[in-house]
Parts: structure tokens; sequence; C-alpha cells
């Protein structure tokens, strides 16, 4: 059964996640897709949605507390308000753009694997390292795992290339295929795959053998093609 996940990144207010969601979640009860599906709203928009089992509302990030003074950042403290036990960590965006260091994500990874949290994990390379070829990709991602218990069970992991976020240029069928396989033979847990997923070319990437389902920006930002995505999936 894939996995389908979609991150709103800064997308989306609280109305139009709430509609989001409940669209989202009656398509799933209706129907009775069994798919796992897990929504990442910003954290201005997390509430307490009703919704069945196989949707699952998670943060895109939180800082590694309960409560405190940072700035800016919400804790366990505001997660729990809402029941939140999922959290993805180790972004590009947040690796790349807000400057997070392998360091702080493994702390924040321990942190909420100690609360038992479902960790949504992702690793990929950036441009110039693919360009090196596969073993340079497959060593740049490995560095990814330093200090990152890769046997914690309720642990996902995405490979999302830097290169394909968001740039509507997806990776190969061989390019996801090789670096799937490589990863799956060190570590065995679900393994996504982001990065310019589409409504077209979702049901062909989760059926290459080692991708557990995807991780989807852009395309799965309006609820309809969100649906058509699942709809797509159902079957695998
Ligand atoms: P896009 O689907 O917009 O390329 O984003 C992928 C991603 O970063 C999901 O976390």
């Amino acid at each position: 059964m894939a996995i389908i996940a979609s991150n709103f990144k800064t997308n989306h207010t609280r109305k139009t996640t709430k509609e989001f969601i409940q669209t989202v979640n009656s398509y799933l009860e209706e129907n009775k897709i069994e798919n796992e599906v897990i929504v990442f709203p910003t954290s201005s928009s997390l509430d307490n949605f009703n919704t069945v089992c196989n949707l699952t509302i998670g943060a895109q990030n939180a800082y590694a507390v309960n409560s405190g003074s940072f700035t800016g950042e919400i804790g366990t403290q505001q997660l729990d308000e809402f029941n939140i036990k999922t959290i993805l960590i180790g972004h590009s965006e947040r690796r790349h753009i807000l400057g997070e260091t392998q360091e702080e994500i493994a702390l924040k990874y321990e942190f909420y694997k100690d609360l038992g949290y479902k960790i949504v994990y992702c690793i990929g390379e950036p441009l110039e390292v693919k360009q090196e070829g596969l073993q340079a990709t497959l060593e740049y991602i490995y560095e990814q795992f330093v200090g990152i218990d890769t046997n914690y069970e309720n642990l996902i992991l995405a490979y999302e290339p830097v290169w394909a976020i968001g740039t509507g240029v997806t990776a190969t069928n061989d390019d996801i295929k090789n670096v799937h396989n490589a990863i799956k033979e060190k570590i065995n847990k679900p393994l996504l795959y982001g990065g310019s997923v589409k409504v077209e070319n979702v049901a062909e990437i989760c059926a290459i053998p080692n991708v557990d389902g995807a991780l989807i920006g852009t395309a799965s930002w309006i609820k309809e093609d969100f649906i058509q995505i699942i709809e797509n999936t159902k079957d695998l």
C-alpha cells in the first residue's frame, strides 16, 4: 500500500487547510481507500481535525523542546494541543535555506524519536553532487544519516533530490531505482520519493521496486489533484 504525503510548505490558510483535509478525509472514507496518507500543513493551520485512521496530520517542523524561549518556533506543548505525533525532519529547504546542520537535525530526530513520533526523514543531494555520479550521490546521502538511528521503528524515509524539488524536473526512473535500491540495502524502512511528483507520473514512480510512496509538494496543493494522486496509487 503506497504512502502518499503532502507537504504544504508555506501554502494554504487555516480555512483552506481545513477544507482540504475535510475533502480528502471524505474521499478516503467514502471510497474505502487504504493508502496511508499524511498531510503536513503550516504550523499556523494545525488543528484538531477529525480524520479517518489512515489520514494523519503532521508538523513540517518543530523545535526539540516542549516549551521555552525559542522565538518563532513551536514545541511539543503546541503539537500536543492537536495530538500531532508525526513530524517531517531534515527537509532540504530546512537544511539549505534555513541552515539546519546535520548536528541540529540529529538532535531534533533524537528528541522526537524519544517521544515516539512518526518521523518522515528526508535525504537528498544537490545538483553538483548528482553530476559527480551515483557513488558521490550515495556518499552525500549517507552523511545525512550521521547521528540518525535508522533502526527506529516509527521511521519513514523520503529521498528528495534537491535539484528535483519544485523544479518540474522529476528524477528519471533509473535515478530513483539506483538510489532507492542502494538505500534499501542498508536501511530497511519505508522509502518515499519526492521531487516534482505529479498527477501524471505518481503511479509510475510508486510502482518502481523499493519505492513505497511519494512525498509531494506543488502538485498536491490543489485538493482535487491530491485526491487524483491518491486515486492513481490506490491499487499499488
Ligand atoms: P515538489 O513536489 O514541489 O517538487 O516538492 C517536493 C518536496 O519538497 C516535498 O517535501
